[in-house]
């Protein structure tokens, strides 16, 4: 191995190192999560506690902030008022609010769309967290920018 090979491979494993490092911090305790989301849900509702069981059980890290005043909270994470839910979430530096199935903020942090979030509106039946049995109502899942632009990001 002449000297500049040398260098190169130590700078090679330093650099790997580094990743390997950022990589366990980013996605916490070296588990192999989805990600981290953060909540703010009302103590007492019920379908938001169960829409955190749904995104646990698809692997995402969630923490969870209870408060009866969600007004602030939607305002400071850019939620517009015809988009609005029942729970609001961050992951990643977007906005999640609503009933939004893990599968599209899987989609949404894979492809890091140039937007403020996504959410489902109100609280359609049949969303992860809303089953009533088998009925369902159709949704959109909403992809929503902070100069009033919205589009739909997956129809169900
Ligand atoms: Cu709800
Ligand atoms: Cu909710």
């Amino acid at each position: 191995m002449t000297r500049t090979t040398l260098l190169r491979t130590a700078a090679g494993l330093a650099l790997a190192a580094g990743l390997a490092i950022g990589g366990y911090y980013h996605f916490g305790y070296g588990t192999a999560v989805a990600g981290e989301v953060t909540v703010w849900k009302s103590p007492s509702c019920g379908c938001c506690g169960k829409w955190v069981d749904h995104m646990r059980a698809h692997g995402f890290r969630v923490v969870v902030h209870e408060t009866d005043d969600l007004t602030p909270i939607k305002r400071r994470e850019g939620v517009p008022d015809r988009l609005q839910a029942c729970h609001t979430a961050t992951a990643d530096g977007y906005t999640i609010e609503g009933h939004v199935p893990a599968a599209d903020v899987k989609r949404l942090l894979a492809e890091k769309p140039r937007a403020r979030g996504i959410a489902v509106a109100g609280m359609p039946i049949g969303s992860p967290g809303m089953e009533q049995g088998s009925a369902r109502e159709p949704y959109d899942v909403v992809l929503f920018d902070d100069q009033k632009r919205q589009s739909v990001f997956r129809r169900y």
